[in-house]
């Protein structure tokens, strides 16, 4: 059976994110770009409205929605501001399942509740200033004293870095054992050896916080770390796979909010004596942005569709991710060409979009990382 249609709940959700981005969201989204502000209020809100642990079970205080009303939620963010949706989808998608999926109870009591109630936010620490894409030479370390681990190391890149009060860091236990020495540790963002560097002054994005973690023996009691020893790298791989789903609704939104901007622009804007939209040269490029964004809309309600039926949906995923953000690329180049010069100043949104839509193809995993997925899975086929 193959079915298009959303379910009622699927549109309520789909309908709240787009009131509250096109009502709210609009108003100040210049200002925060500009002077990088972090959104407090809006998150204060969208918790409200239940966004911030929506795919939670409801027995741990989330929302209890499946991962396509998330898609949907996200997308209608991001046709706005997708900074707002990076907040959302790294305390939903990188935190909360992550303690779902691996934690014990008593972790999922202690922290997860008051993430998936979004009374704290969260962030995931794996990249390192000597390891992005190759993720598996961690030198963070995390030196096991018995009851307690010693953590030294930095992290960086970390998105809600100084907003987050819940960490979880992957870091190294034992070198010998490469991949398998790696574990997966929360950690109090407020424990005393921890320091944070610079806001980063980012391209896009910019009102999502952005820090290098510094840490400098911290101490992380043993009964914070999630899964067996040594299970750390692939609880990690395992939760990107979910949160490449939460990016590729970012691109979608990034591309449709700029494919939106440049259809309505294209059909006001007149040249050589008629609305430029009747120019084929015009025609065709929203024919190319409208074709390529129903792709991506395609892969990643699959790709979320297979997670919520309880399928494998890594590949799915990276697929996802990688044609949204290379459609969003495209399709934000394409939107700014289309304003000509109007789209190269921030009052038509095309240029800030366009500068989000680049960390689409980067953070996550770069295109090149989805490639890789995808060209190891088609070998094994
Ligand atoms: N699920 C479970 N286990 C997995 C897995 C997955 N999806 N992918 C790999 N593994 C396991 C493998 O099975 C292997 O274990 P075994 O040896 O026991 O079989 C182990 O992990 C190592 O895997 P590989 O040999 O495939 O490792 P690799 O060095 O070739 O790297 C990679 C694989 C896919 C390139 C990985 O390093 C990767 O994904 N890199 C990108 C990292 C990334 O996405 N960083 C994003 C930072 S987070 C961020 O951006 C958040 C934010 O703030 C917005």
């Amino acid at each position: 059976m193959l079915n298009f249609d959303f379910t009622e709940e699927q549109l309520m959700i789909q309908q709240s994110a787009r009131d509250y981005a096109q009502r709210e969201l609009i108003k100040d989204v210049i200002e925060r770009d500009t002077r990088a502000i972090f959104p407090t209020q809006h998150v204060k809100v969208l918790t409200e409205l239940g966004f911030m642990g929506m795919m939670t079970n409801t027995k741990y205080d989330g929302g209890g929605m499946d991962t396509v009303s998330y898609v949907l939620a996200l997308e209608e963010i991001s046709k706005v501001d997708s900074s707002v949706a990076v907040i959302i989808s790294v305390n939903n998608s990188l935190v909360c399942y992550e303690i779902e999926e691996f934690g014990t109870e008593e972790q999922k009591e202690k922290f997860l509740k008051p993430l998936a109630r979004g009374e704290k936010l969260g962030a995931f620490l794996l990249s390192e200033p000597e390891a992005g894409s190759d993720a598996t030479s961690q030198r963070t370390i995390a030196i096991d004293m018995g009851d307690h681990y010693l953590v030294n190391g930095v992290k960086n890149w970390i998105t809600n870095g100084n907003s987050a009060s819940t960490y979880i860091l992957i870091a190294q236990t034992n070198k010998e054992k490469g991949h398998k020495g790696i574990n997966a540790l929360i950690v109090d963002r407020n424990a005393p050896g921890i320091t944070l560097g610079p806001h980063e002054d980012k391209m896009g994005m910019r009102s999502s916080d952005t820090h290098s973690v510094m840490f400098a023996d911290v101490k992380v009691p043993k009964e914070n770390r999630l899964g067996d020893e040594g299970m750390g790298f692939k609880i990690a791989m395992k939760t990107l796979e979910g949160g490449r789903i939460g990016i590729a609704a970012q691109a979608l939104g990034i591309a449709q909010g700029a494919y939106e901007r440049a259809l309505k622009y294209s059909k006001e804007r007149k040249a050589f004596g008629t609305e430029i939209i009747n120019h084929q040269a015009i025609a065709f490029k929203l024919a190319e942005m409208h074709t390529r964004i129903e792709a991506a809309k395609y892969f990643t309600l699959k790709s979320a569709w297979l997670k919520d039926q309880g399928r494998p949906y890594g590949t799915a995923s990276a697929m996802a991710k990688y044609w949204a953000a290379e459609t969003a690329m495209y399709v934000t180049t394409e939107a700014v060409q289309i304003h000509g010069g109007y789209g190269y100043v921030k009052e038509y949104h095309v240029e800030r979009l366009m500068r989000d839509a680049k960390l689409t193809q980067i953070y996550e995993g770069t295109s090149e990382i989805q490639q890789i997925i995808i060209a190891r899975a088609i070998m094994n086929d």
